[in-house]
């Protein structure tokens, strides 16, 4: 990375939770320098990556469901003075392609949506279609391995068994996320869409390991690990998500 890619467009420092995220898209964004491209983010939310997409001179759609979502990312887009290169749209995944069109994108987002749809086959195929021939997609999603880990270090065992062994990679009823991933799992779906996957990073490999308190005074040492780390397996396939990018040929 350069020294300027140590901060997210705006000016804030890069996060250890999304360094390798925006690690990856950065070196996307570098193939084509100067170029104004169209980015559609599903599930974009609040903005938290397409307002600093804007920033670097895009184009980006955003559709999501959510009317407060959408209102925080228009003043997050106005605060940015970026309004006019952000369209958001409320509409999920169902409407999707009646709201863009297909083949049209250079990049597309979605990241911790998977998580949440009724069927991820799906919605992946209808998010691959609005990407155009060479175009990419970054998907981001929970990793069942840290669930596992995650409630054995806490002493739930029974839990850490369950997500070991449930389809979906859930704990528990208490559980509050609809599903988690394997590697095996996203990288199939992604080549059941047709795309062909590049790169494979883990998202916070330790982030969410250290004690808040090292984690708030580690500055850049703990964002230069998580760089370390991120596609370096056996540190990736612990990560609490998953990053891949696919190209769609
Ligand atoms: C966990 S948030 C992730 C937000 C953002 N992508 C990020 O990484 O910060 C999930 C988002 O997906 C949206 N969402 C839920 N169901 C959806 C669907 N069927 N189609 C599109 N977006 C959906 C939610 O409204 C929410 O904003």
């Amino acid at each position: 990375m350069s020294p300027d890619d140590r901060f997210v467009p705006g000016g804030a420092a890069l996060s250890a939770r999304t360094a390798a995220v925006w690690s990856v898209l950065y070196g996307e964004l570098g193939r084509r320098p100067g170029a104004e491209l169209s980015i559609v983010d599903v599930g974009g939310g609040t903005g938290g990556f397409a307002v600093p997409l804007a920033q670097l001179g895009h184009v980006v759609t955003v559709v999501d469901p959510s009317p407060d979502a959408l209102a925080t990312l228009d003043r997050r887009a106005q605060t940015a003075d970026v309004a006019d290169r952000i369209r958001a749209i409320q509409g999920d995944t169902d409407t999707l392609l009646d709201l863009v069109a297909p083949d049209s994108a250079d990049l597309v987002l979605c990241h911790s949506l998977l998580e949440v749809v009724d069927d991820p086959e799906r919605t992946l195929r209808r998010v691959a279609a609005v990407l155009r021939a060479g175009g990419c997609l970054s998907v981001l999603v929970a990793n069942r391995a840290a669930a596992v880990l995650a409630r054995a270090l806490g002493g739930h065992f029974a839990e850490a068994q369950r997500a070991l062994a449930d389809p979906e990679g859930r704990w528990g009823d208490g559980d509050g996320s609809t599903r988690r991933f394997d590697t095996g799992r996203i990288l199939a779906m992604l080549d059941g869409v047709g795309l062909s996957v590049e790169q494979l990073h883990g998202v916070r490999v330790v982030a969410d390991l250290v004690p808040g308190a090292v984690a708030d005074g580690a500055g850049e040492s703990l964002v230069d690990v998580e760089l370390a780390l991120a596609a370096v397996s056996p540190y990736r396939d612990i990560a609490t998500q998953l990053h891949v990018l696919a190209r769609k040929p």
